[in-house]
């Protein structure tokens, strides 16, 4: 699905890499891309680690940016991606990333977010009703976040949800368009 969202894309900007294994594995399929991993500062050692791995042209050394507080820089880039990171994270902090995006990513930009959603407060499944369940208890500020709040946080931000994909285990992919006009 990445393939075919971001074929005509050249930089992506990604928001909580984690390990960096999923920068490493998309740069390698996605050569024509420069893929600009990022996460809060104490995750960037293991993501160099594996770009120095790696070893490819078109992966980057890895930024640190922390949702809750990043000015998000204009133009820097025209896509980005992140998976698995809203229901970790408070909805202040997605609310601040949906906020800058359309603005940093300009205009035609792209956003792809992979992970687990509630659609209309309903849970697709009785594990991630599970799943939402845990994440509360341990961090009442986590959840897996509902489409909905999802489109309209993206929506002041200057984006539009476009299209959604079905994906293994549950879990989505949505795919926002930057709209000049919501800027
Ligand atoms: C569940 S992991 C997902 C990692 C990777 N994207 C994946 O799918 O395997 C959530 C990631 O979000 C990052 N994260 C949490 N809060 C963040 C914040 N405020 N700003 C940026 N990243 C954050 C964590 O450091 C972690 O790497």
């Amino acid at each position: 699905m990445l393939r075919r969202e971001f074929a005509d894309r050249r930089q992506v900007l990604e928001f909580g890499s984690g390990t960096g294994q999923h920068a490493a594995g998309f740069a390698r399929a996605m050569p024509w891309l420069s893929w600009q991993p990022s996460d809060l500062a104490v995750r960037l050692d293991g993501i160099r680690a594996w770009v120095a791995r790696a070893g490819l042209a078109n992966l980057r050394s890895p930024l640190a940016i922390d949702l809750r507080t990043a000015q998000l820089p204009a133009g820097s880039c025209d896509a980005a991606f992140t998976a698995n990171t809203l229901h970790i994270m408070a909805e202040a902090a997605g609310e601040r990333l949906f906020g800058q995006l359309g603005n940093a990513l300009g205009p035609g930009g792209r956003f792809c977010v992979y992970g687990p959603f509630a659609e209309d407060g309903e849970f697709s499944t009785v594990s991630n009703a599970r799943f939402d369940a845990q994440l509360r208890q341990g961090n009442p500020a986590m959840g897996i976040r509902d489409i909905r709040w999802v489109a309209a946080c993206a929506r002041r931000g200057g984006l539009e949800l476009r299209r959604r994909y079905a994906m293994p285990a549950n879990n989505l992919l949505l795919v926002f368009d930057a709209t000049v006009e919501g800027r």
